[in-house]
């Protein structure tokens, strides 16, 4: 039975989930206001609660359903949850003079369940938040404390726990032992692996009549699904790939490789350049460069979904590649999160077309997304690919797309991966390619003055894209980018390297 997260709006609620499915636990993503007759209703085993932005000692803070707290459920609360549970438990929550951001030394108080298996007294602990704790209810005790917080963690029971600190983070040494500690408290079953997902994909998918109409960029997700839907429905299922001339160079041969060997029947590619052109003609903002793509893209889409049915016959379904924080983010249980940004890739499509929709990967994450890709038979080393974000080298070149910069990009983009991949760093960089600047700058080739445009490489590390690093690369990789670059590509006499990190940029340049 899965673990219910209650979210009350924190970052890293989908951390959470991702930390107990990584110890083999089915976890799901609730609203903060989830009554425990629905807990008990859909079968949840345990609950974490999850951090949030709120104050906890306002009155008019989001609260749990008390019958929760009446009931006997095992219950670990985490930063805002720790705070509620003290608050609804009697104890008294109040503003410190001094927050607590970043890592801090948390100290075991008392010994408890909760902290099994960790051999240090002492350990470095995540922190995020300047409320804490300063009564703890009756029949609690104190079981961590830091230098400015003496109950930084709580036990309440043998299966109720609450920490200050966020167990979910990396930076949290014990972080993981931790919550594999209150499952074992909780009792919780170890039964989510490969192969419940893909009886859950697979249990899930319907019966059809018609056929079923699927997008694919080439991306992870929409290959994944892809090929779930072709194992299932393999003459019913139609793939179209829209070529938008906004693809990185080999971009649509590489994907069509990919799907004559996944063995998809139907596979159509449509030739859309120029529409896509014409569309981002003049255009400079880099919204309404993203809407154009986007309305033009459901155009296109809607088009060639026509004509294959004149062919085959009415399609009843449309496939989507939809993963579980898409989902998440935009839903009830998300609403209380602030958005960081928000991707525009096709939105609109199903309200468009009037079709069912599949989404057969709406309860995985990414990496359990690969997972599954793997046991269907997808080549390991697609399923390592690189995100690409949906309206493509659009948005990596600044200003106004022509063919000209178009190219420019795109071969830039090949040198790099060239150099990447003659140095053999092309996995251990996260993401990586080259953006258009549209300056003019002087410089001197031969013996002749040149006066030529500019491209950025940015080559980052991240784990979700969320924050980003950039990439510590030698010298002389760096002069052999920008030398082969600067010879190789017309119209480009300078290459920078981008060495801002995320936040305060974004990767991408728009
Ligand atoms: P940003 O630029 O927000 O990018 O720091 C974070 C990650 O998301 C990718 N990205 C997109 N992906 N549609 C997508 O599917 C988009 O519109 C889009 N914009 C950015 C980006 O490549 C990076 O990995």
């Amino acid at each position: 039975m899965p673990v219910a997260v209650l979210n009350f709006g924190s970052q890293y609620t989908h951390l959470i989930v991702r930390r107990i499915r990584e110890l083999g636990v089915k976890a799901e993503i609730l609203s903060p206001t989830t009554t425990f007759q629905t807990i008990q209703k859909e079968g949840y085993n345990a609950i974490v609660l999850s951090g949030g932005p709120q104050d906890a000692y306002r009155p008019d803070a989001l609260r749990l359903d008390q019958e929760i707290l009446l009931s006997d459920i095992p219950i670990l609360g985490v930063c805002y949850g720790h705070q509620l549970m003290a608050i609804q438990n009697g104890g008294q929550v109040k503003r410190n003079e001094f927050g607590e951001y970043g890592v801090k030394t948390l100290k075991i108080s008392h010994q408890s369940p909760l902290f099994k298996d960790i051999e240090k007294d002492v350990f470095n602990v995540w922190m995020s938040h300047s409320d804490q704790v300063i009564k703890v209810p009756e029949g609690a005790v104190s079981i961590g404390s830091t230098d400015t917080d003496q109950n930084a963690a709580i036990q309440y029971s043998d299966t109720r726990f609450s920490v200050q600190f966020h167990p979910e983070v990396h930076h949290t040494e014990y972080g993981k032992t931790i919550i594999n500690n209150f499952l074992t408290l909780a009792k919780v079953k170890r039964d989510w692996d490969v192969n419940s997902f893909v009886d859950i994909v697979f249990s899930n998918l319907p019966e059809t009549k018609g056929n079923i109409l699927m997008g694919v960029s080439g991306g992870v997700d929409s290959t994944v699904v892809a090929k779930i839907l072709s194992d299932r429905y393999p003459e019913k299922l139609h793939c179209v790939y829209v070529d938008t001339g906004l693809m990185r160079a080999k971009e649509t041969e590489y994907v069509s490789k990919l799907f004559k060997v996944l063995n998809i029947r139907h596979f159509h590619v449509v030739n859309a350049k120029k529409q896509f052109l014409d569309a981002l003609k003049g255009k400079i903002d880099p919204e309404e460069k993203r809407k154009a793509i986007g309305k033009t893209f459901i155009e296109v889409f809607e088009k060639s979904a026509t004509e294959i049915s004149e062919k085959y016959g009415e399609f009843e379904y449309l496939g989507q590649g939809t993963i579980y924080p898409d989902r998440i983010e935009s839903s009830e249980p998300g609403k209380h999160a602030e958005v960081i940004k928000s991707h525009h890739n096709v939105g609109g499509l199903p309200e468009k077309l009037h079709l069912k929709l599949l989404e057969p990967i709406r309860d995985l994450y990414k990496d359990e997304v690969r997972q599954l890709g793997k046991i269907l038979g997808i080549p390991s080393e697609f399923l390592k690919r690189q995100p690409f974000p949906g309206p493509g080298l659009a948005i990596r070149i600044i200003g106004e797309v022509t063919e000209e910069r178009l190219q420019i990009v795109r071969q830039s983009d090949d040198i790099l991966h060239q150099v990447l991949e003659e140095e053999g760093l092309t996995d251990k960089i996260w993401q990586f390619f080259a953006a258009f600047l549209p300056i003019k700058t002087v410089g001197v080739m031969g013996d002749s003055r040149t006066y030529d445009s500019a491209i950025a490489v940015r080559m980052v590390d991240s784990i979700d894209g969320m924050t980003a690093d950039i990439i510590d690369v030698p010298k002389t990789v760096l002069l052999k980018i920008s030398s082969r670059i600067v010879n190789e590509v017309n119209g480009i006499n300078r290459v920078f390297y981008d060495i801002t990190q995320k936040p305060p940029a974004t990767i991408e340049f728009e």
